[in-house]
């Protein structure tokens, strides 16, 4: 497979809010493609990839952790942070890719869980048999088990206390993951100087930036709920101010499962910053359901929050990544209502959330699909695909917990799914061989050949969203429909002021959620005679009346990206 015409972005380069336009991919170095052919995906695997993310219109990674570590949590159990699992690469082959990425315009986030350490990291093993030793005082150690009553269970399906008992200290450690995690003591100043010193490590390596794997976590007091209390915000201002000084233009980004004015308290104030971006928790399930539902209300409520977040601030937007579709962040009614769509076999759930891909939890829909994917790249903040989603992967639900959807990914249709060479048993985990998703017809090779095929479409989607600055610079503003089912909002960008900028633009986004044809009336006052034009192919619509109002005919599920009035207009297709 060749790839050429990438799509580049002038200026992306040099834009220190890089993050706000960009479209991000995780990607599991040991889910990609296995170079050596010892059953595991790898760096260099990766690296020979990159060429597929660039012409896709990949412009950022997100890698969970490749560190060393046992694997017993997908590589968020860190046995140490400054090498790398010996079946993933090394070092230097990582100082590749980052290479290799930027020669690309591609920028490279790792993951970081500091918020605890596997219990096979030396200092976890010298501080249960040292108790007076220099590790002493790394983690959370305690005679009794009912310390921090108000701090919640997360792995419910796993664990029943957030302390375990270690026999060779004689004592408790706190865990609010498995009890194989213990979790760091960050009272301690020699913790917050090592977990300073791994960053400035990673970031001397020329990574540009960090997710900060379940942030809210640091800290903990007696009467908190041990979810960003102020010390932890704390911590992330001295580590944003370190960024800032030593390192601009890198990205901080929280993992804080939490409420939307929670997560936008992760990104701290216009005068003391903290990460630069917070994934949105509180919107992705409220897609899910809309979709199900019919009903576009959740979202238009959620979406009509205004958030405060600091100037240069911005959300990242999901579908799916390497966890459960969490179920956190809706009501009981909403969860169990989800529930029953999505995860109608008990074996689908972990924990609170669902354990499935994409396109499965989608029914393989391509018109779902479709959908979704415009929410994503039109919603305010910067998308995160995961890896295989581009293809609608499958999953394997008979696999334990997460894994279920971190299995291969499917380039072709030839053993493996050309993800490696190996004898099919040694894989890490097998490929997907399920009636709808078989990897001998759910592959990019295949994808490629179809110019109609989810892919294409794809990165069609892609690169329109890239050459419309309102899409990553815009504010968003919901509009009022006539319709329970029809969701509508603008995105606009006043321009960027100077004349090498982008000229001002106003984008209108209708979703129609419902399982029908459907018309519906919007209201704009303020758009009254206003002409608007198709994004993707330039098509003329019907104005705005004289009143503002404008009435539009949805087909099932359908959406329109309709540019506002005159002005500048750039649209087409990817070549
Ligand atoms: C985060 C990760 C998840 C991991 C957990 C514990 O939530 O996304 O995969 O299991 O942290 O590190
Ligand atoms: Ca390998």
């Amino acid at each position: 497979m060749s790839f050429t015409a990438p799509i580049q972005l002038p200026g992306l380069a040099l834009d220190p809010q890089w993050y706000k336009r960009a479209v991000f991919y995780e990607v599991m170095v040991r889910s990609f493609l296995d170079s050596n052919a010892d059953g595991s995906g790898d760096l260099t695997g990766l690296v020979s990839k990159l060429d597929y993310l660039q012409w896709l219109g990949i412009d950022a990674l997100w890698l969970p952790p490749f560190f060393q570590s046992p694997l017993r949590d997908g590589g968020y159990d860190v046995s140490d942070y400054t090498s790398i699992l010996a079946e993933f690469g090394t070092v230097d082959e990582f100082r590749d890719l980052v290479t290799k990425a930027h020669e690309r315009n591609m920028r490279v986030i790792i993951d970081l869980p500091i918020n605890h350490t596997s219990d096979a990291h030396e200092w976890f093993q010298q501080s249960r048999s040292d108790p007076e030793g220099p590790y002493g005082d790394f983690y959370m150690w305690s005679d009794s088990d009912e310390k921090y009553p108000n701090v919640r269970i997360i792995f419910t399906d796993y664990e029943d206390s957030n302390w375990a008992f270690d026999p060779v200290r004689r004592q408790f450690y706190f865990h609010r993951f498995f009890s194989h995690q213990p979790d760091l003591n960050y009272e301690n100043p020699a913790v917050v100087e090592a977990i300073f010193d791994i960053i400035r490590f990673w970031l001397d390596l020329g990574v540009d930036g960090f997710r900060l794997d379940a942030i809210p976590y640091l800290f903990v007091s007696e009467e908190g709920t041990g979810e960003g209390e102020p010390p932890t915000h704390e911590f992330l201002k001295k580590v944003r101010a370190m960024v800032d000084r030593d390192y601009p233009g890198r990205v901080m980004i929280a993992e804080a499962n939490q409420w939307p004015n929670e997560v936008a308290a992760f990104m701290g104030t216009d005068e003391e910053p903290e990460c630069h971006m917070a994934f949105d928790f509180p919107a992705m399930p409220r897609i899910f359901y809309s979709l199900r539902s019919q009903q576009a209300g959740e979202l238009v409520r959620v979406l009509s929050e205004h958030t405060h977040v600091p100037e240069g601030a911005g959300w990242g937007v999901f579908l799916r990544n390497h966890d459960e579709l969490t179920l956190e962040m809706v009501t009981e009614e909403y969860r169990q209502a989800m529930y029953g769509w999505y995860a109608y076999d008990p074996r689908m759930r972990v924990n609170v959330g669902i354990r499935r891909r994409l396109s499965p939890l989608l029914d393989n829909s391509r018109a779902e699909l479709e959908l979704a994917h415009a929410l994503l790249f039109s919603l305010q903040g910067s998308p995160f695909l995961y890896y295989g989603d581009e293809i609608g992967m499958g999953d394997n639900i008979w696999l334990p917990d997460r894994d279920a959807s971190r299995t291969p990914m499917q380039w072709t249709p030839d053993r493996n799914a050309g993800f490696s060479s190996a004898d099919p048993g040694k894989l890490y985990l097998p490929v997907v061989q399920s009636l709808v998703y078989n990897y001998h017809h759910v592959n990019v090779e295949s994808q490629l050949a179809q110019s109609r095929s989810l892919l294409h479409w794809i990165r069609n989607v892609i690169h329109v969203r890239k050459v419309h600055p309102a899409f990553g610079l815009g504010q968003l503003r919901v509009l009022p429909t006539n319709h329970d089912s029809v969701l509508a909002f603008v995105r606009e960008y006043p321009g960027s002021g100077n004349q090498f900028g982008d000229a001002p633009e106003t984008v209108l986004c209708v979703f129609s959620f419902a399982h029908n044809p459907a018309a519906v009336r919007i209201e704009a006052p303020e758009f009254a005679g206003q002409s608007l034009r198709d994004l993707f192919g330039g098509g003329d619509f019907p104005s705005f009346d004289a009143e503002g109002g404008i009435e539009l005919t949805m087909g099932t599920q359908g959406f329109y990206w309709l540019h506002v009035g005159e002005g500048q207009f750039a649209g087409g297709r990817a070549s």
